[in-house]
């Protein structure tokens, strides 16, 4: 008999090429229309046995930089309890199965922590997909993704990956074709902006604020390759509200306009900004332009879009 002793799952990291929001609902979250792109910046999760009294979820959480350095100072606010998703993903999935075996998690990470790229969500994700294989509870994919949603708004996603329109929370999604493979620099800052402090600055700025609706330039424009009318769709209603609590991140924005980039946004809630480049090159190029921002701590490229979690 084959015991499986370690599962490791590749999740990618996501931008929203479209983020469009609503009033606050009664429940505190917001109606949202949000087209989420998978790009090749990807944490792994490994899950291996452990030896202690079952607990049904994970025993010890660990983490580590793997981007050669630069996040170092992000992994080391990486809450290692139950407060982390991957922890509540892997507790979850035990109790909804009955899975007892006590389990360690490590995480390597690439994807910056809360910077708008939905990290937190991504290794969630994986950690679902890696206990789920660990433990042999064999749920399928509609499984997953409705424990993903009960997790977090953005957890679903990255169980996908490629690109797809997010509604109601953001977490009922439809894949949606990308033609053309999109070059992307990511401007990330030294710390974070936390995600319901932008929404809240969002309801101040915006009391007017609508039904959000899509945008059909920006799924022609995807559905036919053309990254120039990409670039000229982006958009994020979040942005206003990230710049109110960060406004250095405008120089970043225009040193990665100033270095030719075809779109130039905030991802997310921020406060990682993200550029649409014309080629591979070019997107180094924009990245090496945009380091020299001020807020600015570390700068990377990655291409889109990329499946989503994967296991290794
Ligand atoms: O769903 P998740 O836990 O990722 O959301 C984090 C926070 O972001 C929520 O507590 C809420 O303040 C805000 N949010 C929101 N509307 C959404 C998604 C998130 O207001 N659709």
């Amino acid at each position: 008999m084959t015991t499986t002793t370690a599962v490791t799952v590749r999740v990618p990291a996501k931008v929203n090429l479209q983020l469009a929001v609503g009033p606050a609902r009664e429940d505190g979250y917001h109606d949202l229309v949000n087209v989420f792109h998978a790009v090749a910046l990807f944490d792994e999760v490994t899950v291996t046995g452990a030896r202690t009294r079952a607990t049904g979820g994970p025993v010890e959480l660990t983490a580590e930089d793997a981007s050669g350095g630069g996040l170092a100072s992000h992994v080391a606010r990486v809450p290692l309890d139950s407060t982390n998703l991957a922890w509540r993903a892997a507790e979850l999935l035990a109790r909804e199965t009955g899975a007892r075996e006590p389990v360690r998690l490590h995480l390597r990470k690439a994807i910056p922590v809360a910077g708008g790229m939905a990290g937190g969500s991504a290794d969630a994700a994986a950690a679902l997909v890696a206990c789920d294989a660990f433990w042999g509870t064999g749920l399928d994919r509609d499984g997953l993704l409705e424990l993903a949603a009960r997790l977090g708004s953005d957890v679903a996603f990255p169980l996908l990956g490629g690109t797809a329109v997010g509604t109601g929370r953001g977490e009922v999604l439809a894949p949606a074709r990308c033609a053309a493979r999109l070059h992307w620099a990511f401007a990330l800052s030294e710390g974070g902006l936390p995600t319901p402090g932008v929404f809240a600055a969002y309801d101040r700025l915006r009391p007017d604020a609508r039904e959000p609706q899509g945008d059909s330039a920006l799924m022609a424009a995807l559905a036919e390759g053309d990254a120039p009318a990409v670039g000229a769709a982006l958009s994020n209603d979040l942005q206003p509200a990230a710049l109110e609590l960060r406004p250095v991140l405008a120089e970043t924005l225009q040193a990665g306009r100033a270095a030719g980039a075809l779109g130039a946004f905030v991802s997310g809630s921020g406060p990682t900004c993200a550029f649409l480049a014309a080629s591979a090159e070019h997107a180094e190029r924009v990245a090496a332009a945009v380091r020299t921002a001020p807020d600015c701590a570390y700068a990377v490229t990655a291409y889109g879009d990329v499946p989503g979690t994967t296991i290794l």
